[in-house]
């Protein structure tokens, strides 16, 4: 095993605030790091080899061991059950996931449809809730389902609250919340732990987790 670390970030919303976490870390990302549309991008002199991937896809990179650690967000690993260690809650991308739709509008079909890119947290959810529903897997734009009449409430993440606002939906219910976490691939984590507690260790500091 070599002696680089390759971390696995979430393109996307995430990514900002993730390299900011890390410089604050006192790690020296070039400047066009934030820029580039690279997907692979190594620091030499860090000994880290950053890969740039879909944040639903981070906790595969890492659970498959061709990244040793990743940035995830919480409504991620709660989807997917991954062979991966969280091993430190980063407290950046603060949102939550709930329950939203129309507002006023009664349902009462049997088992409302319900429109989501979290199908394993709505059902568990629903679960609970002792309620029954019918779930639809869409990859993005959920807020339009009940707009056009595909679903009578969603399940998504809602960070500003902007997105439902702007499309005249309400929140119902509170599901959880979310931040990002720092996941590390179990054998990396034997095999490199000196690199990987000094990065949670760089990292707690700056959260002020230690
Ligand atoms: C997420 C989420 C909401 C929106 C919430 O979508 O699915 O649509 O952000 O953010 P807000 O409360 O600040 O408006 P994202 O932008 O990741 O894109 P997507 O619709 O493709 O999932």
């Amino acid at each position: 095993m070599n002696n680089i670390l390759t971390i696995a970030m979430p393109k996307g919303r995430i990514f900002e605030e993730a390299a900011d976490l890390l410089r604050k870390a006192q790690y020296q990302l070039p400047p066009e790091f934030d820029e580039s549309r690279k997907l692979i991008l190594d620091v030499p002199n860090e000994q880290i080899r950053f890969i740039l991937a879909k944040p639903m896809d981070v906790a595969t990179y890492v659970e498959h061991g061709v990244a040793d650690v990743g940035i995830a967000g919480k409504d991620v690993m709660l989807e997917e059950e991954r062979d991966v260690y969280e091993v430190l809650d980063l407290k950046i991308s603060e949102c939550h996931l709930a329950v939203a739709g129309l507002p006023g509008v009664k349902i009462t079909d049997v088992a409302p449809k319900v429109a989501t890119k979290y199908p394993n947290v709505a059902s568990s959810y629903f679960r609970e809730q002792g309620e029954q529903v019918e779930i639809i897997k869409l990859n993005g734009s959920i807020e339009l389902a009940p707009l056009i009449g595909l679903a009578d409430r969603i399940v998504d993440i809602v960070s500003t609250g902007r997105t439902l606002q702007e499309n005249g939906l309400v929140e119902l219910e509170h599901i959880c919340d979310i931040t990002s976490r720092l996941i590390v691939n179990p054998v990396s984590y034997r095999m490199k732990d000196q690199q990987i507690d000094d990065l949670v260790e760089r990292l707690s500091r700056i959260i002020g987790g230690v």
